[in-house]
């Protein structure tokens, strides 16, 4: 096997970029540091700055809050679809296959003009929690439940979800989450975006791409592995026979480890310090102690950190949600990411076309069918 060449694009810089930067040392998006961008603003905040390259004054984002609740409202042939589904569908292939739907109800999906690209971005970002929050309805068997254009994005979805105005503390550590997902650079999702966009296909289909390669579980879906291994250890004095056990047979533990973060993920000390005041609230010590035993025993072990996913899937938890949709609950707020990516590329457009090594036969002759 040839080693000439760079596997899983590992440190490969493809292209420019002006959204997200990552150092070892933290992350920005457009400039501003993610600590203080979760600690102060809002995911409408953060989804304008994403788009537009700055901070929204106080006009600009009550009118794009406005935009967004004018989106919220599902096409009803989306909620038919809904109904007919398999209930035991998991939620991200159920996600992505309305979000494919979506598009087929959006005059404008294959209008890749600046305008209606905002439309279109407006339109995405507000239906895709409504979608989730609706797609964990159908799946309980509950019936669907109409947006209510007065709540935030953040708010909408757990009124979608549960029926209820939430209050304004679970609404907030919510919004906290949405905006430590909401971008992350050339992941591999949102790579699939650009790599679609690149061949000047329609919004949909790049956000269809994005979420198809985010439901993986080394990408997305490890926050809710995350969270199911946690619920099966129990108790943090079988954590290190559960770790042992499973690195004995050469077993990923999901939430651990990153391709770029070596020394440790930024967003972690943010949610972990969300998940330990939840957990004392919620009289839920037991599991916040249990993911400190793993993340500890990992660290001895591996020299492995915890990341984004391991801490993000326990504050679901926490904030009540059920693991199957936490994955989904990051497409819903890693699409403000997907969308200014997608913009992004259109606007200096190249087509994203590598080339392999090949490793294959060469040179045999044709044998007529007949003679095989
Ligand atoms: C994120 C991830 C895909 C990065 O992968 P990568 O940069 O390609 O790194 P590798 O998978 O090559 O890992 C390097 C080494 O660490 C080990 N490793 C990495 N993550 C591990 C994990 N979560 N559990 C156990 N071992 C792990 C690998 O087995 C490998 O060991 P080896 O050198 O002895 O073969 C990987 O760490 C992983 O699978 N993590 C779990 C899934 C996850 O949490 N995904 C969310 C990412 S935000």
């Amino acid at each position: 096997m040839s080693t000439d060449h760079h596997a899983g694009l590992e440190d490969i810089e493809v292209l420019e970029s002006s959204i997200c930067e990552i150092t070892q040392d933290g992350l920005t998006f457009r400039g501003y540091n993610i600590t203080e961008l979760a600690a102060n603003s809002t995911f409408e905040e953060v989804a304008c700055l994403l788009w537009n390259d700055q901070l929204p004054s106080q006009k600009e984002l009550a009118e794009f809050r406005r935009e967004l609740a004018g989106e919220y409202a599902l096409p009803r042939e989306i909620t038919e679809h809904i109904n007919h589904v398999p209930r035991e569908a998991h939620p991200m292939a159920v996600l992505r296959t309305l979000i494919s739907s979506l598009g087929l109800y959006d005059a404008e999906a294959a209008d890749n003009t600046g305008p209606a690209m905002h439309r279109k971005s407006v339109r995405l970002l507000a239906k895709i929690p409504a979608i989730v929050a609706a797609i964990a309805r159908h799946g309980n068997a509950k019936s669907h439940v109409e947006s209510n254009g007065e709540l935030s994005l953040a708010g909408n979805f757990l009124y979608c979800l549960n029926g209820k105005t939430p209050d304004a503390e679970t609404e907030r550590l919510l919004d906290t989450t949405l905006i430590l997902y909401a971008e992350h650079e050339l992941n591999a999702s949102t790579f699939a975006a650009r790599i679609t966009a690149a061949t000047q296909a329609d919004t949909y289909s790049c956000v269809v791409a994005a979420v198809s390669a985010l439901q993986g579980n080394l990408h997305g879906g490890a926050n809710q592995r995350a969270t199911e291994m946690l619920l099966t250890i129990g108790d943090a004095a079988n954590v290190p026979e559960y770790i042992d056990a499973r690195l004995k047979k050469k077993e990923t533990i999901m939430g651990f480890g990153h391709r770029v973060y070596k020394n440790g993920d930024p967003r972690v000390p943010v949610l972990k310090a969300l998940c330990q005041s939840l957990s004392e609230k919620k009289n839920e010590k037991k599991i916040f102690e249990t993911a400190i035993a793993v993340e500890a025993e990992m660290l001895k072990r591996k020299r492995l950190h915890a990341n984004v996913d391991y801490y993000s899937g326990l504050a679901f938890y926490l904030l009540g949600l059920s693991a199957e949709i936490y994955t989904c609950i990051f497409a819903m707020a890693r699409a403000a990411g997907y969308l200014a990516h997608i913009a992004e590329q259109l606007e200096e457009n190249k087509l994203i076309r590598p080339r392999g090594v090949y490793t294959g036969k060469r040179g045999l002759v044709y044998k007529p069918l007949a003679s095989r």
